[in-house]
């Protein structure tokens, strides 16, 4: 004779009703614009301020990417620390320093910098500093801590020369079998993880003209050399009166506005949707899958903004296993044949560095 334990409630249920609570909460997070005043700064235990435009720990819940902003007083070096994640930084203003295991890279007002997984790091601002350095960060914690593999180390006011290294690998292992080839195939993985660029200086940034009415330069992408998680940041700009064409794709993409002012379009078709504005010093959030345009209000300035997402690593996982569905879309012929966007035409002015406020 067999026994049976009987749940009252199928796997498939639990499974169903777990599911659509998920989505149901997910959708009551959803946001268009997160404004700098919303976005309250905070002493830190590292000796710096900050604030989350975008993250958990600041009651605005996200999956891949959260968006963070930071400000050091001049004479304050915070403390050191390390984790499993990566963090793209953009520096809003001032002039400071960030040191990767143990090694300075100065920045200024504008240029990006990358943090990787496991290096230890700090920032400091000279004692006879004239400014406050801000600067925003956007990592790859949220998507790590789905995984289970969110790990923090904090080492206080340590020396960087009395810690630990970055986590050790096995480099070489002779053979043909599975385990040989993936000992080297991982070992040349991390050793170009761990030699990709970590900053782009302002000055340097080249911008060209797209065919979307903007002109587009990358930050930190690894057309230009880097080895990140797959977080890409690129900045346009766009004319007086112009705007980007309409577009969607998945969510978690985002806007940093770096100057100028307009709004956003988001919506269904046929039903339509809203108009968000935004300012200097907003996070755009697109993080649903809607048709957006980003529209410059100004008759005679330009607007800069900095886009950041996912795009190398989970948004190509997205497209491959969700094949033959489209991410990325252009928008229906009667939108797209009123959109007017000539990117030669518009004056463009000299790329000066960011202000603040
Ligand atoms: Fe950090
Ligand atoms: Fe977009």
């Amino acid at each position: 004779m067999t026994s049976r334990t009987s749940t009252q409630v199928s796997h498939y249920h639990i499974q169903k009703s777990r599911r659509a609570k998920f989505l149901e909460d997910w959708r009551a997070n959803h946001r268009t614009v997160v404004a700098l005043e919303d976005v309250a700064m905070h002493e830190s235990a590292r000796g710096d301020r900050i604030g989350v435009y975008v993250g958990a720990d600041g009651d605005r819940q996200t999956r891949t990417m959260d968006a963070l902003a930071h400000e050091v007083d001049p004479g304050v070096t915070t403390t050191v620390h390390r984790h499993s994640w990566d963090v793209m930084v953009f520096v809003v203003a001032g002039n400071g320093w960030f040191e990767i295991d143990g090694e300075r890279q100065p920045f200024g007002p504008g240029d990006a910098v990358h943090l990787p997984s496991w290096a230890w790091h700090r920032v400091g601002n000279d004692p006879d500093a004239s400014s406050t350095v801000r600067y925003l960060t956007f990592s790859s914690q949220p998507m790590l801590e789905t995984m289970g593999m969110a790990v923090l180390e904090d080492a206080g006011d340590a020396e960087v020369s009395t810690l630990p290294g970055r986590p050790p690998f096995s480099e070489h292992l002779d053979g043909d079998d599975p385990y040989a080839r993936r000992v080297r195939r991982l070992s040349r993985e991390q050793q170009a993880r761990r030699s990709g660029r970590l900053h782009t200086d302002w000055d340097s940034l080249d911008l060209v003209n797209t065919p979307r009415g903007t002109r587009t330069t990358f930050l930190l992408d690894k057309a230009i050399g880097y080895q990140a998680s797959g977080i890409t940041m690129a900045m346009f700009e766009i004319g007086p009166g112009r705007s980007q064409s309409m577009h969607r794709h998945p969510g978690e993409a985002w806007l940093y506005v770096v100057e100028g002012s307009g709004h956003s379009y988001l919506g269904t078709e046929p039903e339509g949707g809203q108009e968000h504005p935004w300012k200097k010093g907003d996070l755009i959030v697109v993080d649903h899958f809607l048709w957006h345009q980003h529209l410059n209000d100004h008759p005679e300035q330009t607007a800069k903004v900095v886009r950041i997402h996912m795009f190398d690593s989970l948004l190509e996982t997205m497209r491959a296993l969700c094949d033959p569905l489209v991410l990325f879309e252009e928008p229906p012929d009667h939108i797209r044949d009123a959109q007017a966007g000539d990117p030669t035409t518009v004056d463009w002015p000299a790329n000066d560095r960011p202000t603040w406020p």
